[in-house]
């Protein structure tokens, strides 16, 4: 199991460099598969989550290599095979989002249902029932869906739930086929915008990403494009909390502010100062201890999802009781048990908690469960009294590019344990 050691109680200082965006490259390596000319990603974050898009578009037939600094060269098959490969499909949710190229480039596609994780049911039922109305048939059967089409024909689309998958899967289907679609109720996430000026390179005609309403010409042939990926609006949300809960002063860099509107005015309200440092730069510095506050989680533009866990952390050491309201998951609370075995003070009702913060945490061996409930236990391991480990660092792995260094670039004192830690219980707190 591979931990990270954490010693609490310094408060942060000096710069983050925010990497680009897990959650639009992704897309954009999907989407690259209905390219007939190479693609050129730059900002491409070297994370696990994109080695294993990387594999599943290596088994699709896709020549891809990703250049130390980010540069990401796609070389897309002549025909691609339209079969995902299931053990990585079943590794990452996002790995259905090449059901939609694949339709519009190849006509089939035959891919595992993504499993659930640990903060939900992960139904892809939005995804397939736009991709039918596009005129696809679908077969869901042992764990599989397959689907054909002859040529995707346009469709109006009113998504039941603003759906980013969903929105980006028909999104991309909708590029090659026959006619106008309109997708409504769609997601409105920066990623979603970002994805469609990639598209939009490679000679598409799509308008209004961004918006609750997009509109998409189908056109017959996609060529090569050479695109930058937007910064990582959660892993900036991330790195600004940790400021905050050390009663820090960090300059965030690499980062588009609109994008993270919500996030700034929780934080103000929680009593952090967040100012522009320059351009593309937030400065952040956190007080001797933040006040309470609420958070309700909503598509975006409302307060990220993706953030919860980590201000769930911040809540844990405020003045006074927080309220958390998670809307978006079933069940993204799992991080609340590890955050008491620290010695904070949350009750959890369903998707509600009431968090009472405290003085101080103090320093516990803990699990991530999932790539934002780890984030949560590093920053509450930042705060607290005492060692800390995280143990699970491969979910954090995921999504954040070389987080110990940056960690270590803003005076954390932290380090990577690799030797498998004893059973759960008797967990002696390792020394530095
Ligand atoms: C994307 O997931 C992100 N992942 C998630 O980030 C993020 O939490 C989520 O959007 C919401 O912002 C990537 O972009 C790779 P959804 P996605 O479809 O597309 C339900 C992270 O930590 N739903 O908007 O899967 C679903 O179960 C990850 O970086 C259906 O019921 O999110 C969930 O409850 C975690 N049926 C809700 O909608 C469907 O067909 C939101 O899902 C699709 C979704």
């Amino acid at each position: 199991m591979q931990g990270m050691w954490i010693q609490g109680g310094r408060p942060l200082q000096g710069t983050w460099r925010v990497s680009g965006a897990k959650n639009a490259a992704l897309k954009m390596m999907a989407a690259a598969l209905m390219a007939s000319e190479p693609c050129l990603v730059d900002d491409v974050p070297d994370i696990r989550d994109v080695a294993t898009m990387m594999g599943v578009m290596r088994h699709l037939g896709a020549d891809v290599r990703l250049e130390p600094g980010g540069r990401l060269h796609i070389k897309p098959p002549d025909y691609p095979c339209w079969e995902a490969p299931e053990h990585l499909v079943r590794q990452m949710r996002a790995s259905v989002l090449v059901m939609g190229p694949l339709l519009a480039r190849t006509g089939r596609v035959r891919i595992s249902m993504p499993g659930g994780c640990a903060i939900g049911p992960r139904p892809i039922d939005l995804h397939l029932k736009g991709l039918r109305q596009l005129g696809a048939e679908i077969v869901e059967e042992h764990g599989f869906v397959e689907a054909w089409a002859h040529r995707l024909e346009g469709a109006e689309i009113q998504l039941d739930f603003p759906s980013v998958g969903a929105t980006e899967n028909l999104m991309m289907a909708a590029t090659m086929a026959r006619g106008v679609t309109i997708i409504r109720n769609a997601a409105r996430e920066p990623e979603i915008v970002d994805l469609q000026t990639f598209l939009n390179n490679m000679g598409a005609r799509i308008v209004g990403a961004g918006t609750d309403t997009i509109r998409i010409t189908g056109v017959r042939e996609l060529g090569g494009a050479r695109h930058a990926v937007i910064p990582d609006r959660i892993e900036a949300g991330t790195a600004m909390v940790a400021a905050a809960i050390t009663g820090g002063d960090v300059v965030v860099t690499n980062v588009i502010p609109e994008h993270l509107e919500a996030v700034t005015a929780k934080l103000r309200e929680a009593g952090v100062e967040v100012e522009p440092a320059g351009a593309g730069a937030l400065r952040v510095r956190g007080s001797l201890r933040p006040k309470a506050f609420s958070v309700r989680t909503q598509p975006y533009p409302g307060f990220p999802t993706d953030m919860q866990p980590q201000f769930m952390a911040l809540a844990a050491v405020a003045e006074g009781a927080s309220l958390v309201k998670e809307t978006v998951y079933t069940s993204r609370m799992k991080h609340a048990d590890e955050l008491r075995r620290m010695g904070a003070d949350i009750v959890v009702d369903g998707s509600v908690a009431v968090i009472r913060g405290v003085e101080r945490l103090t320093g516990a061996v803990v699990e991530a469960t999932d790539l934002r409930a780890g984030a949560a236990l590093i920053l509450a391991g930042l705060a607290a009294e005492g060692d800390t480990v995280v143990e699970g660092m491969e979910h954090i792995d995921r999504g954040y590019e070389l987080i110990d260094e940056k960690l270590r670039s803003v005076g954390a004192r932290v380090r990577r344990i690799s030797e498998d830690l004893p059973v759960a219980g008797e967990r002696p707190l390792v020394r530095a």
